[in-house]
């Protein structure tokens, strides 16, 4: 067993200081057991806890961390934006050139506000809609995660086009009621709730990748009658890029399956390994902003300088030619050699992925579309496989329902090593 005597250690300090012992609740190793990881640093590839035990890590932070670990290039770009201090509240010449570092490569959004995380953005980018639209509700699908805005922490409803109920405590009933949870990949699930809340839907918000409940890809066929209903029927399409976005290429989802949406929320990878997130739409949809437009939304830390620095040095590099082909070559390199064990073992695993996104599903299904699909029992052999896996150096965020990701600081080197870790990992969690 890896030695985890100053992780166990500052964990009992941390139960004391924060709720659940974490800032974040996935964090708290609850769904694999055991103590969770205090992580010293990290590098490249691999990070380093505070007991010294070295792991190859596929979690990168939950997304952001596309380069890896302590990028020479981040590092630097942070380090002189520091040198200049902090933060001021008033523009600074950072903002404009990640914006514009964005907007000319990006041709899905042509103004953009910066936030400070994924969940501000996404919350930011619903109230746009309302306010735009004039109407209330709005349309999420089960399974798809988009912060935890009071509104949007609904879970699955069972019917067609009923109400959700809260997924959390401290949601009031009356926000529940402005939001409709739908199946994910069903057109006639989504057609049946217009109908019902005609005219007063806002928004359908929509992970295009799913990626917070297992991968869940969806037929481009349902993506593009989302896109043609909301036309129809003025409803905004907000596509919630926060993991999706310069992740499965520089224009995200939307550039992948090349379906324009009315707005977009941004997070993780914007900003570098520094809390940023956005949100961004066309001129005439962005001018509704404050204090353009009516729609207010601000933020003390917004466009912070050294988060900005980040960001651009970040996004130059996945700006370089062949950066995303290259990762997705080396995410199907891994997924086929870890394929090709679990297939001759005869093992019921599965593993899917979109660009250098990864999850791993104990399952034969060749498609996985819906988080109903998803079989809750089938997380015993991915809590088994956790555990082998940091025996073995290999870090995966501490969740069956949650993706891995490749970074461009993976070798193949580095990849060929996890795989083994793999196989003998998935030898122990498939025995008896
Ligand atoms: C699709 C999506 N939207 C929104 C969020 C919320 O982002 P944040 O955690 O930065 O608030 C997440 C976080 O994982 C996400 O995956």
């Amino acid at each position: 067993m890896i030695n985890r005597t100053k992780s166990k250690a500052l964990f009992e300090t941390a139960q004391k200081l924060f709720p659940g012992g974490v800032n974040s609740p996935v964090r708290a190793f609850k769904s694999v057991g055991g103590t969770p990881l205090f992580i010293a640093k990290g590098d490249g590839c691999r990070i380093w806890d505070e007991d010294g035990n070295e792991f190859i890590d596929f979690c990168n932070s939950w997304g952001p961390l596309i380069l890896g670990h302590n990028h020479p290039k981040i590092r630097e770009a942070v380090i002189e934006a520091v040198c200049n201090g902090t933060s001021f509240g008033a523009p600074t010449k950072l903002e404009n050139e990640l914006a514009s570092l964005i907007l000319e490569n990006h041709s899905y959004i042509e103004k953009i506000r910066f936030v400070s995380s994924g969940t501000e953005a996404a919350m930011s980018a619903i109230r746009l809609a309302r306010g735009v639209t004039g109407r209330d509700k709005i349309i999420k699908f089960e399974g798809c995660y988009h912060g935890h805005v009071d509104a949007l922490l609904v879970q699955a409803g069972s019917g067609l086009a009923t109400y959700g109920t809260s997924s959390s405590a401290g949601v009031p009933e009356a926000y529940v009621k402005e939001t409709v949870v739908l199946p994910l990949n069903d057109r006639e699930a989504v057609e049946k709730a217009i109908a019902l809340h005609k005219d007063n839907i806002a928004c359908i918000a929509i992970e295009p990748i799913p990626a917070n409940n297992g991968l869940l890809i969806q037929d481009i066929d349902f993506l593009r009658f989302l896109r043609e209903i909301c036309t129809r029927e003025g409803i905004i399409l907000l596509f919630d890029e926060v993991i999706s976005g310069f992740r499965v290429g520089f224009e995200g989802a939307a550039g992948y399956y090349g379906i324009q949406p009315d707005v977009m929320a941004f997070g993780k990878i914007i900003g570098g390994g520094l809390p940023v997130g956005a949100y961004g739409s066309s001129k005439e949809v962005m001018s509704h902003v404050s204090p353009e437009g009516p729609v207010y939304q601000a933020g003390t830390l917004s466009g912070n300088p050294v988060a900005m620095a980040a960001g651009k040095a970040q996004l130059s590099e996945c700006l370089t030619p062949g950066f995303y082909e290259a990762l997705l070559e080396k995410t199907e390199y891994f997924k086929n050699a870890i394929l090709d064990h679990a297939k001759a073992k005869g093992y019921t695993f599965n593993m899917f992925n979109r660009g250098s996104i990864f999850w791993l599903a104990f399952s034969d299904k060749v498609a996985i579309r819906k988080s109903s699909e998803i079989d809750a029992d089938s997380m015993k052999y991915f809590t088994k496989l956790h555990a082998a896996l940091l025996e073995r150096g290999v870090y995966l965020g501490p969740s069956g329902y949650e993706v891995g990701f490749i970074s461009a600081a993976h070798s193949m080197a580095d990849l060929d090593i996890a795989v083994q870790a793999f196989k003998e990992a998935l030898d122990i969690a498939f025995a008896d």
